[in-house]
């Protein structure tokens, strides 16, 4: 997607050699037209497979993955970060680390709303070491539902997380990768 390069170009920052700064588009602000595309762009690219639900985990994946699921015609299910220690027995948790915030979380999807009948999109925006999305992969499965793959807005290709899981078989599509970002440049992947 050229027209979501240019807008990393233009607005994000690089915070250290391997964290950039997306506040602008994915992390603080939200420019609808430009998720819409996103959102439409993951739904052709999954068009030939019988998607039922869109999944991502609260809360930066929320819009492209409402753009993905509105264009695809299904609901929407968002993992929720838990706050609360009153236990859930109907609810599928798993603890992530965080690269960022160097923190451990715990994520959570009630069964309610993912069953062995869904073929799910997980949606989200940015794929650094994979933890989070490890997390709710092993949710996904313990659903009992089935994974189409993943749509990730932006790749960090030089960070494991994309490549550990293709190699686990898992199909995933990212808008843009970036390769590196050394020397205060960023550097698309070809
Ligand atoms: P991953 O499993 O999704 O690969 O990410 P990881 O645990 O490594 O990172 C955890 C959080 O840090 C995620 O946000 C992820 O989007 C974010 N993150 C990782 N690398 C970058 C980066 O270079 N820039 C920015 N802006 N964020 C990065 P989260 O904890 O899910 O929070 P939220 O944004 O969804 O609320
Ligand atoms: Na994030
Ligand atoms: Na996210």
């Amino acid at each position: 997607m050229d027209m979501l390069k240019e807008r990393i170009l233009k607005e994000a920052s690089i915070m250290t050699e391997d964290v950039l700064k997306l506040d602008g588009l994915l992390n603080h602000q939200v420019d609808p037209v430009l998720t819409m595309e996103m959102g439409r762009e993951f739904a052709r690219r999954f068009a030939e497979v019988h998607i039922t639900k869109v999944i991502t985990v609260e809360s930066s994946g929320i819009p492209v993955a409402f753009a993905t699921a509105l264009t695809l015609g299904v609901p929407l299910v968002f993992a929720r970060r838990k706050k609360t220690l009153i236990a859930d027995p109907d609810a599928l948790t798993e603890r992530v680390p965080s690269f960022t915030k160097g923190i451990v979380t715990d994520i959570m999807v009630s069964r309610q709303y993912l069953t062995p009948s869904d073929k799910v999109l997980f949606i989200d925006d940015i794929i650094a070491n994979g933890d989070a999305a490890r997390g709710l992969i092993k949710i996904i499965e313990r659903a009992g539902s089935e994974l189409a793959g993943l749509g990730i807005v932006v790749e960090k290709s030089f960070q494991a997380g994309g490549r550990t899981i293709r190699e686990q078989g898992i199909r995933v599509e990212s808008l843009v990768k970036i390769a590196s970002l050394e020397g205060g440049k960023i550097t698309f992947e070809q």
